[in-house]
């Protein structure tokens, strides 16, 4: 395991600091801990819980070993086997490692330039409709705006029109059970028999039955085009050329939708938070910002203007910087890992935290501030040192929806900031770490008014 460091035990004081604070460990999850653990133990340190032996790689050069290593030293298989019930038997982490990345290549395609094109015009036209239909003025909770809005721009972009168009209240009810089977405790017992697990298969057939009678319709209408992802998925080969089984694509779209799903809607959230909380300083400049580039494009928000909102794009990497919703990127041990002369040893679990990372001082100045400059100009922070900056993981499994992310959560706030003005009426919320994909904790309620001239 990783041995002790020259100038302190890793083991003994971090357990001790375990017990001394189970309660705040419960209600304020596990950041303060590993923060102690790095503020007195340094980059690479150990936390072992029951028999399991957790390590902790912190900073860019411990991030390197993590990212760097190869599937058959450090894997995520066995971290990752919760998603299987909702994911299903052969697909993503349940499948052999080459067939896992064929179905990541096959993930890739459908994320490429030529589909990212047809995704912005189909999420632009949800957005649009979406905020069109708020009042003039009122009260909203950001949080849940935007995961009702997210479904559907995941669903018409993924899923396909038939089953945005006649079954989306249906399948997003579906979906919220197989959310809600996806807990911390499934995280350690997938199968327990608990009526949330049931609910979580019942949902993942009657999705399947959905899946399989659109695939089927496609399949026998195959002179029209779609440009979704489930179309990717259909046309799809793997290298001995047998496609993938309708119980596969079913599995892949799942896969898309519970990455991008939660992890888009938390970030929207926190970036609407963090504008309106700091809006002295950065509203002008965002104005501007949106009022040149619109112009410049005759109002057209699309991939070429949303790619040249650069202050935008700074304020949602700042967003992330600060609540980047994985908090706990894993790994098992399969062959040993040397670091800095310590030895991480087969069986632990390796990991790495992009909230602590991204609030080391001498990457970020002032870490604790809300500023999307430092992302910006000649010097960007992130820029000094690979794996600063990890809020989409890095490396061989980094996040494959970055782009579409950046896309999706721009769109949102290009409209909402040229279209209204907003007010906080809360205190700005703590993490909720209860949940897998840690959002904002309880409402997030914000005042809107509908700008008379809207830019
Ligand atoms: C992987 C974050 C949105 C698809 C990851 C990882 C992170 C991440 C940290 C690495 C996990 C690990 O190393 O264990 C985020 C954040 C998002 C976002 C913060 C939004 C703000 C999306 C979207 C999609 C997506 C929209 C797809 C539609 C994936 C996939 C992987 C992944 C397929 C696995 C890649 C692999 O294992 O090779 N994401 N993600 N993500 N993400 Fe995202």
């Amino acid at each position: 395991s990783a041995s002790k460091s020259p100038n302190a035990s890793p083991r003994f004081p971090i357990l001790l600091s375990i017990l001394r604070r189970r309660y705040d460990f419960i209600n304020k999850g596990p950041l303060e801990l590993i923060q102690d653990g790095y503020n007195s133990l340094g980059d690479i340190f150990r936390i072992q819980i029951l028999h399991q032996s957790v390590v902790f790689l912190i900073g860019p050069q411990a991030h390197k070993v993590f990212f760097e290593a190869k599937d058959n030293q450090l894997s995520q298989r066995e971290v990752y086997t919760f998603t299987i019930p909702v994911f299903g038997k052969n697909i993503v982490y349940d499948a052999s490692p080459k067939i896992m990345q064929q179905q990541l290549k096959f993930v890739n395609k459908g994320l490429n330039l030529i589909n990212m094109k047809a995704h912005i015009g189909k999420i632009v036209m949800e957005a649009e409709e979406w905020f069109n239909r708020w009042p003039d003025s009122g009260e909203i909770d950001l949080m849940k705006e935007f995961s009702q809005l997210i479904i559907l721009t995941a669903s018409r972009c993924f899923l396909g029109k038939e089953i945005r168009e006649n079954v989306q209240t249906e399948f997003a009810h579906l979906y919220q059970q197989l959310s809600d089977g996806m807990s911390h405790l499934s995280f350690f017992f997938p199968n327990a028999p608990t009526p949330a697990h049931r609910k979580r298969n019942a949902a993942r057939s009657k999705i399947a039955k959905i899946f399989e009678k659109v695939i089927k319709q496609r399949r026998i209408n195959e002179t029209i085009e779609y440009d979704d992802f489930l179309q990717v998925l259909i046309n799809a080969r793997y290298l001995d050329d047998s496609t993938p089984t309708d119980d596969e694509i079913t599995g892949l779209l799942l896969a898309a939708l519970f990455a991008g799903q939660h992890t888009s809607n938390i970030t929207s959230t926190w970036m609407g938070l963090l504008i309106i909380k700091n809006k002295s300083e950065w509203m002008s400049n965002l104005l501007e910002e949106q009022k040149q580039i619109m112009d410049k494009y005759h109002q057209d928000l699309s991939l070429d203007s949303l790619s040249e909102m650069n202050l935008l794009h700074a304020a949602m990497q700042e967003t992330l910087r600060l609540y980047p919703p994985l908090v706990l990127l894993m790994r098992k041990v399969i062959e040993p890992i040397l670091y800095n002369g310590y030895v991480i040893s087969k069986g632990d679990i390796a990991v790495v935290s992009p909230p602590i990372a991204h609030r080391i001082s001498n990457v970020y100045k002032n870490p604790e501030e809300f500023n999307p400059e430092r992302f910006l100009g000649e010097n960007p922070e992130d820029q000094k040192e690979k794996f600063s900056y990890i809020a989409f993981g890095g490396g061989r499994h980094s996040c494959l929806g970055e782009k579409f992310a950046y896309l999706q959560v721009k769109t949102i706030w290009s409209i909402l900031l040229r279209k209204f003005d907003f007010e906080l009426c809360q205190e700005h919320p703590e993490p909720d770490y209860s949940a897998l994909v840690v959002g904002p904790k309880g409402p997030c309620i914000v005042k809107f008014k509908r700008k008379i001239d809207s830019l």
